[in-house]
């Protein structure tokens, strides 16, 4: 073969796509088989300790489709978050049930109209639906009331345990499933709430391995970020590389958020990114950018921040500020264990951002007595971390019942997402935050109780300095606990990485014998 010849049948072999070191999984809806063995077993041994009979049905109402306003604009689909948790269907309409009796799951299908096949695609077969979501049967949604009552094994009407809760973060109640001929049943709603979001608290391997996907791309995708960011960019440009990248290689059509792409001033406004300050600042040299994004992948999620000097190099007071996060986010994660409380995390997350202040004399005076007048809360005014699975808040965090549950009140502890002790398999985000927040300082500095903290000649260089917050998704494991987010977080790490250099950096005979390899 002639040399152009060779070259051109080696430029058609197919090779993988450039730009990523990974391969999306094969969705794994053993998964769901799992989950919904592990709910099984818990509210029959619920049932069995009440001294209930082991009868009735689960059954779970999934999330509809909806259109835009009054228009035809069909807004994409995303399932309701238990519903994916025990069936992992992808398609709206569904109703799911599992017989607490026997263990059979059954799923049920909408009808679809023949016009479906010529708008949307084929209508696919309801055999289709038992094999690929593996349950025992399938139905169609119309069939509910007849199939419960026929699979019911008990006498009088036919038991219903329907999701009935508070979502503690957004104070809403999740939605009771309700159906055609529903008056044929009793039902249930206060069992299964608290019992389902437990099993959702702590994850399996199987899903573990999911967020831990969901880790990787989004981690892959703020190194690029990283790499890729220039002074005079616009925010959303790093929004768009960040979607494209966890799009592209990772196959992640949904984020876990609405992305914060915060620049400047901006890193003060703890949820930046929405509808009306919508990521389109322009960056500016010696800036900070507080980028926090995560992709979902099969509806789990990842919840990353990374901070850094948008013209790749750190100031002294970048470095200072940086630091006392990133000291706070390592001392948290060398402290996590089963057992220990997360109430003491944030405090120590906070008392560790403290000191670092005074040791950089942006602060005087006793840490202690800091803590006393919960001077930490100006400096970072939301809750340490919070539980992340198939909702990047995922319930469960003050659960009704299992341990002391009171919200505290105090600033800052307030806005805890949870206040329990950590367990084994729990997933929790570690994201210490430090702000310079006008609506917060300025009230500080004129209290009677904290003015005398600040030192006056320094605190006035970081007022339009933003902030900085490092966010990490950690599993909780037997001795200690896993970080499953593998971004740069020293400076030097981010400086190299933002000159070019590989990540993972290379090991190399200065850096490990700085003990930094
Ligand atoms: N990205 C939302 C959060 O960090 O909780
Ligand atoms: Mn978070
Ligand atoms: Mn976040």
């Amino acid at each position: 073969m002639g040399e152009a010849r060779e070259a051109l049948a080696m430029a058609s072999t197919p090779s993988p796509p450039p730009g990523s070191s990974l391969t999306p999984p094969k969705i794994p809806f053993d998964l769901h088989v799992a989950n919904r063995e592990k709910l099984l077993k818990s509210i029959r041994s619920h049932l069995s300790d009440s001294s209930r009979p082991p009868q009735g049905f689960v059954l779970l109402q999934g999330g509809e489709e909806k259109n835009r306003y009054c228009t035809d604009h069909t807004e994409l689909f995303r399932q309701e978050s238990y519903f994916a948790y025990l069936y992992g269907v992808r398609e709206p309409g569904f109703y799911g049930a599992i017989d607490i009796a026997t263990g059979n799951s059954i799923l049920f299908a909408p009808r679809l109209p023949a016009e479906y096949a010529v708008w949307l695609g084929e209508i696919k077969s309801l055999s289709h639906f038992k094999e690929r979501y593996m349950v025992s049967m399938i139905y169609y949604t119309d069939e509910i009331a007849q199939v419960l009552c026929d699979q019911y094994g008990g006498s009088g009407k036919p038991l219903l345990f329907l999701l009935h809760g508070l979502n503690t973060d957004s104070d809403n109640f999740s939605k009771p499933a309700e159906f055609q001929g529903m008056e044929k049943f009793d039902t249930d709603l206060t069992t299964l709430h608290p019992i389902l979001t437990e099993c959702r608290v702590l994850k399996s391997d199987l899903e573990l391995a999911i967020i831990q996907f969901a880790n990787d791309i989004s981690s892959e995708a703020h190194v690029e970020v990283m790499r890729k960011t220039r002074v005079k960019m616009k925010e959303y440009q790093l929004e768009s590389m960040f979607l494209h990248h966890t799009y592209m290689y990772g196959g992640c059509r949904h984020c876990s958020y609405t992305c914060i792409c915060a620049t400047g001033g901006n890193g003060a406004v703890l949820h930046y990114g929405h509808a009306a300050a919508p990521n389109e600042r322009i960056l500016e040299d010696g800036d900070m950018a507080l980028l926090d994004m995560g992709a979902e992948y099969h509806f789990y999620g990842s919840d990353i921040t990374c901070s850094f000097p948008v013209n790749g190099k750190f100031t002294s007071d970048q470095t200072l500020i940086y630091n006392a996060v990133l000291e706070a986010h390592n001392a948290v994660i060398s402290s996590m264990k089963p057992g220990v409380n997360w109430i003491d995390m944030h405090k120590l997350a906070e008392k560790t951002i403290l000191e670092s202040l005074k040791k950089g004399s942006i602060l005087v005076g006793d840490v202690d007595d800091m803590m006393a007048k919960r001077l930490g809360a100006v400096f970072m005014p939301h809750g340490l971390g919070h539980f992340m699975g198939i909702d990047t808040h995922d319930p469960g965090g003050f659960l009704k019942n299992l341990q002391r549950m009171e919200r505290p009140k105090e600033p800052g502890l307030k806005s805890l997402r949870t206040i329990r002790d950590l367990k084994e398999g729990m997933v929790i985000t570690v994201e210490p935050g430090c702000y310079f927040i006008d609506a917060l300082l300025t009230p500080a500095l004129e209290s009677s109780n904290t003015s005398k903290f600040f030192n006056q000649e320094t605190i006035g260089r970081f007022k339009s300095f933003g902030g900085v917050r490092i966010e990490s998704d950690l599993h909780v494991m037997a001795n200690g606990c896993k970080n499953m987010t593998k971004c740069p977080r020293e400076t030097w790490e981010i400086e190299a990485v933002m000159s070019g250099a590989p990540w993972p950096l290379e090991k190399t005979a200065t850096n490990s014998a700085n003990g930094k390899g």
